[in-house]
């Protein structure tokens, strides 16, 4: 796994390994804004990765110079930067894995949602050549507000009749990296064991961490506790944004989140068995159109939805509260879409 693989240092891998990786199935991972500040750690991350054959570097500028650092690292992949344009079709080309972390992030002040009119239009262009290029592929959005993103690409996708929403997933691995690691400090249990599902959406109070359900189970939490461990989850991107005062928000958290996820979708393209995260993808779980929840990754992408689980009171009530905001941000994405 690439967790076992960056324990192990990638390249000093045992032969066993190296046997294991080169018998994988060949897999092209494309990055679209791999120069950023998310897509070059992220670049790094999945050339580490045994399970990439073939690694796709696109930004609009700046990609040859990442692709030519990172190709040196003696790992699978080959890698490719494509800059400009008039190269997307070369790097989205037989991809079996898009991931999309192209756009602009938030500064101190700003919510997710006040980054909709630049990454809307970016995000509808990359997707419009996705549709053409690679049309079979998963795709993995990064990119925010991914409340609306998520909903816009699979507006794109519809128009362009290549829609399958086994493929389209919302990247909020990064809610569920938190959780699991505040948890683990509030809790005093060690963190590798921890696991949390994080549900909702990736906006503010439309991050809905069950504490309830992570395990292993604590009794010392009091509700003040999961207050407190709630409200943190959900403004851990501006506790980053604000910690960089005005240079981003989250970036090497958000590689690690992201490789974490992709890898997770590769092995299930695989057919590796039992492969579960959360992920904002289309669901009928709750009367919303898109909603993130536990899903099942399998050969086809998203194999089955999961649901919720038993709620406590506090979140059954966070629930109920989230609801509003993320329906409008999903009739956001989806007014945007059909309109432009
Ligand atoms: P960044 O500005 O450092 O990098 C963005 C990159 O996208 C740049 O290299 C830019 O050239 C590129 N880009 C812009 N338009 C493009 C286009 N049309 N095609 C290809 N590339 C294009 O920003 P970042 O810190 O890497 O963040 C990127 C996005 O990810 C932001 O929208 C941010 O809010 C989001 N984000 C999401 C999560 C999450 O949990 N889902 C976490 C962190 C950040
Ligand atoms: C995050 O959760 O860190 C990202 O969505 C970036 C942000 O703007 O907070």
């Amino acid at each position: 796994s690439l967790e076992s693989a960056i324990r192990r240092g990638g390249a000093s891998a045992s032969s066993s390994r190296r046997f294991s990786s080169d018998s994988a199935p060949e897999r092209k991972v494309a990055i679209l804004g791999a120069a950023g500040g998310i897509g070059q750690p992220l670049s790094l991350l999945m050339k580490l990765n045994p399970l990439v054959s073939s690694l796709a570097l696109y930004d609009i500028a700046g990609t040859p110079g990442v692709a030519a650092d990172v190709s040196h690292i003696n790992t699978r992949a080959e890698v490719v930067g494509y800059a400009g344009d008039e190269q997307l079709g070369k790097a989205l080309d037989d991809s079996d894995v898009v991931i999309i972390p192209a756009g602009v992030p938030r500064k101190p002040g700003m919510t997710r949602d006040d980054l909709f009119n630049i990454n809307a239009g970016i995000v509808k262009s990359l997707c419009t050549a996705i549709s053409k290029y690679c049309p079979n592929a998963v795709v993995t959005m990064i990119s925010n507000p991914v409340n609306s993103t998520v909903p816009i690409a699979s507006e794109v996708f519809k128009k362009a009749g290549t829609y399958d929403e086994r493929k389209l997933f919302g990247v909020t691995t990064l809610d569920v990296v938190r959780a699991k690691t505040f948890y683990a400090g509030k809790a005093k249990v060690p963190v590798a064991g921890v696991n949390v599902p994080v549900v909702g959406g990736h906006a503010g109070i439309t991050i809905l961490p069950l504490f309830s359900q992570a395990t292993p189970a604590s009794n010392d939490l009091s509700d003040d506790d999961i207050e407190a461990l709630t409200k943190r989850t959900q403004d851990g991107g501006t506790e980053v944004v604000e910690a960089k005062a005005g240079k981003g928000s989250a970036t090497l958290s958000m590689a690690y989140a992201g490789a974490i996820f992709a890898d997770a979708c590769l092995k299930g393209l695989n057919g590796v068995p039992d492969i579960v995260e959360c992920s904002f993808v289309q669901s009928s779980i709750t009367e919303l159109p898109f909603f993130a929840s536990k899903v099942r990754l399998g050969k086809n992408g998203l194999e089955e939805v999961l649901g919720l689980g038993p709620l406590s009171d506090y979140e059954k009530e966070g629930l109920e509260k989230l609801k509003p905001e993320l329906k409008a941000s999903i009739e956001k994405g989806i007014k945007f879409a059909q309109e432009n």
